[in-house]
């Protein structure tokens, strides 16, 4: 009668849960579960955007495996229409956010901003050379996915490049770079070791239909 009791209560706490949540957080929380223990599928379902990093930077040989993983997605006919840029010296992200800091009055009066790329000591600059924007995104994405299944968490950030394309102070930092003229920054990939473990943004199941 006791355990009858305590299973009742504990499935009513687990709908109380459930509930609070709200429809689309649901079906966020919901679909890793379906993993059976498939390590593709686990490291794309929990993988999260990371903002704080520690301190301990990625090693070379780490962050060259993920951005080799990076240059194996697939891309339209194998142009490889692309170019990448590994920055991971203290120097130039300082130097960086400083400017930007000097330009940005929020982000100057924010403790917690330590660089101006969500906080993060190695950034993967990706440029392209023609062709669609797809085949970059999924360069990206393989870098992301190689990452986290080595526990080096990462984020996409399109602000930044907006703000060191704008910006005149930083052209000594673009041409470093070293891209080709026709060489297009869309992207860069913040890398570190996660100091955080956000949850799961929603994602709307809705959008998906099967088709009879
Ligand atoms: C093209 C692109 C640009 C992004 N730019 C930024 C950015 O400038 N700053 C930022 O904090 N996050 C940026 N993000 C990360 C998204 O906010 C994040 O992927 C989204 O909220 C979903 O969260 P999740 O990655 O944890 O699943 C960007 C993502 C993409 C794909």
């Amino acid at each position: 009668m006791k355990n009858t009791l305590i299973a009742v209560m504990s499935a009513c706490f687990v709908m109380l849960v459930a509930s609070c949540q709200g429809g689309s957080q649901e079906k966020a929380v919901s679909t890793p579960s379906v993993n059976n223990g498939n390590a593709v599928i686990e490291t794309i379902m929990t993988r999260r955007s990371i903002r704080k990093y520690k301190p301990q930077k990625v090693g070379r040989d780490t962050v060259e495996t993920i951005v080799r993983c990076g240059i194996y997605a697939p891309n339209a006919m194998n142009k490889q229409e692309w170019e990448i840029r590994v920055v991971d010296n203290k120097a130039d992200i300082s130097r960086l956010t400083e400017i930007y800091k000097r330009y940005n009055e929020k982000a100057a009066k924010d403790p917690s901003m330590v660089t101006m790329f969500r906080n993060a000591w190695t950034v993967v600059f990706v440029a392209k050379t023609g062709g669609s924007d797809i085949n970059v995104g999924l360069l990206g994405e393989n870098m992301a996915l190689a990452a986290w299944s080595m526990g080096v968490g990462s984020c996409f950030l399109g602000g930044p490049i907006e703000f060191l394309t704008r910006t005149e102070e930083v052209r000594p930092f673009i041409d470093k770079l070293e891209l080709p003229e026709d060489a297009e920054l869309v992207y860069c990939l913040a890398l570190g070791y996660p100091d955080e473990s956000p949850e799961a943004k929603p994602r709307d199941a809705d959008k998906i239909r099967f088709i009879e």
